[in-house]
């Protein structure tokens, strides 16, 4: 989720990459850096944090030349100093690459290289590209890039220069987005329209497998077989407040939009098929550790904390292992019995919450084994946990938490699955839940397709005074979240419950102006959802019910159905989310809010 932009032309271009990355500064921002072809070889320039910094070094230690690529980054592997900033040179400096995405194979690749000579410098996994380029350099840099992209396996958008074909930019694409931009004797390459448009409105998007080679006069391009790949000249008529957000009204949306990649993101490389686990490298726990735990006790604030009730579920269910949740605003003061053989797994998208490192250093100082399942790189839960995941969702920047949401239950259950497979669940059963997992971004995608049905719905409901969501089982705390997701963003009061609990209290509020959404797709508790939803008809309530098929006990009694794809229980909060989360956001911005930034609410609440 990191920022390229690069430029060939007459122009001065440190200005040009600045300007341009200060524009894709929103998709990361972290570290930053420049390589620029100087006249006699591959000159960089490279900060830890902002782009404001990167500037402040090159008015200090300037820079010149007319062709070269510079890099935001949103840290994936390591952490965000200036050693793993892009641009990434070899030990000549006579490469440079910038790259967004993973290379899931860049482990043995480095190994490999290291025992060939190479020295690397940095942690990233970007590294090992500039090094297979120069070594399969022989005259043309697009055919050095060509060779090494057939080695790696993973997701990338890429622009590499070199001082040894010192007039070209050769770029790529495969699952990373990239378009070219066309000037009249210049040509730019950027990861997003946004860092040229001020330059140029005419631009070539890459297709994924397509290279495309730049220089003053020209671009072409090829395929990975080097034969010629014809693609169309596209018009951006967006401004540029819109390009930031990649022509969505709100990041919110942007973000909800963006869950087929975020979640195979955090999937990706980690499902090991033939052994029916996950591999989570990051976690540094042996599988005796985990072997080990007799306890988990899960700590998390908001979004994060409903993930963790699921992931509970997901823990107790196929792994056996007992597990408490916590508030860690409440963990944190309360006296609460952990030890040393106690995981306590710390959620947070941005690492950053005040009460959830609290927790986790109480949890910390009792003993107890702390896991981080953290959006942030490098933040300080991701740094002081003993063991982490990262979920690799990008950049969240709307203050509602979508994409992080839907990716921490699939970390949780990437989590489950390496727990419960050391325990007593069968091969059979973990390839279940591989399929299932692996078969979620389409489904997800099968979802959004399909979001004008949520905004006809948004607009039926946008003058509601209340809302009350119910689901069972896996789907309370979907219930819990698709409130919370309304409620702060709408304004509108919304409670999630137990859909029995109800019974106990709620039901009192039901009556022919209560909208109540249940969450009831096909799992072990349909048939009891089913029933609840006959009580809330029953007092004429207005019943909008999230389903996964047909069904005759609910004939009549629904007043707008949405259907979901089918998956295993565990996962279905991750497709049910994503209706909710179309729904508040369509809500609120029919009632005029500002959802990206709802009033009194904060991104990350550093304060207690
Ligand atoms: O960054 P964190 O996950 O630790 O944040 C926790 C909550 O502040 C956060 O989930 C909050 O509830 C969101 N605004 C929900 O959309």
């Amino acid at each position: 989720m990191c920022g390229i932009v690069g430029y060939v032309g007459p122009k001065k271009v440190a200005p040009l990459l600045l300007e341009g990355l200060k524009r894709l500064e929103y998709r990361g921002y972290d570290s930053a850096g420049l390589a620029i072809m100087n006249g006699k070889g591959v000159e960089t320039r490279k900060v830890a944090g902002k782009i404001s910094r990167l500037e402040s070094l090159i008015s200090a230690k300037p820079i010149s030349g007319t062709l070269g690529i510079g890099h935001t980054r949103w840290a994936t592997h390591g952490a965000p100093n200036e050693a793993n900033a892009h641009p990434h040179v070899d030990e000549k400096h006579e490469f440079a690459v910038v790259h967004n995405g993973i290379i899931e194979n860049a482990g043995s690749l480095r190994r490999k290289l290291e025992d060939l000579g190479h020295v690397f410098t940095s942690e990233t996994d970007t590294e090992v590209l500039v090094h297979l380029i120069e070594a399969a350099f022989d005259g043309s840099l697009e055919d050095a890039v060509i060779e090494a992209l057939h080695q790696v396996e993973g997701a990338y958008g890429i622009a590499v220069v070199s001082s040894r074909d010192p007039h070209k930019i050769v770029a790529a694409r495969k699952g990373s987005p990239l378009l070219v931009g066309l000037g009249d004797g210049e040509h730019y390459v950027a990861s997003d329209a946004s860092a040229i448009l001020a330059h140029t409105r005419e631009v070539v998007y890459l297709h994924d497998g397509d290279l495309a080679v730049l220089d003053r006069s020209g671009y072409r391009i090829i395929g990975l077989d080097s034969l010629t790949q014809t693609r169309k000249v596209s018009k951006i008529d967006w401004d540029l407040a819109q390009m930031e957000r990649g022509g969505f009204a709100h990041f919110m949306l942007k973000e909800i939009f963006e869950q087929p990649q975020t979640v195979a993101s955090t999937l990706a490389g980690r499902l090991l098929l033939n052994t029916a686990t996950a591999k989570l490298a990051g976690t540094n726990l042996s599988d005796e550790d985990l072997l080990a735990i007799d306890n988990i006790v899960i700590t998390a604030c908001g979004t994060s904390w409903h993930s963790g009730l699921i992931g509970e579920h997901m823990i107790e269910e196929s792994a056996r292992i007992p597990v408490e949740v916590e508030y860690a605003s409440e963990f944190r003061y309360r006296n609460p019995i952990v030890n040393d053989r106690t995981l306590c797994i710390v959620i947070s998208q941005s690492g950053e919450t005040a009460d959830t490192l609290a927790a986790m250093r109480e949890a910390q100082r009792r003993g107890a084994r702390t896991l981080g399942i953290v959006n942030v790189v490098g933040s300080t839960i991701a740094r002081d946990a003993a063991a982490g995941i990262y979920l690799h969702a990008g950049p969240e920047i709307g203050v509602a938490s979508t994409k992080a949401f839907t990716s921490q239950v699939v970390a949780l259950a990437l989590l489950t699955l390496k727990m419960a497979r050391l325990r007593d669940l069968s091969v059979i059963r973990g390839r279940e839940i591989i399929d299932a997992l692996q078969a979620l971004p389409g489904h997800i995608q099968q979802i959004l397709d399909r979001a004008p049905e949520i905004e006809a719905l948004a607009e039926e409901f946008k003058r509601a005074q209340n809302f009350l969501y119910l689901g069972r089982g896996y789907n309370f705390p979907t219930a819990l979240e698709g409130a919370l997701k309304l409620k702060e963003i709408s304004y509108i009061h919304a409670e999630g419950y137990p859909a029995a609990e109800m019974k106990h209290g709620p039901i009192a509020l039901i009556d022919e102006l209560m909208p109540v959404v249940f969450i009831a797709p096909h799992d072990s508790v349909f048939d009891k959802v089913a029933s609840n939803v006959q009580e809330v008809k029953a007092r004429k309530g207005r019943v909008i019910a999230i389903t996964s098929r047909e069904e005759p006990s609910l004939a009549g009694k629904i007043d707008y159905e949405f259907r979901i794809p089918e998956t295993i229980d565990m996962l279905t909060p991750v497709l049910a989310a994503i209706p909710l989360q179309l729904l508040a956001y369509y809500i609120a911005v029919k009632r005029g809010s500002n959802v990206d930034q709802p009033r009194n609410l904060a991104k990350s609440v550093t304060v207690e």
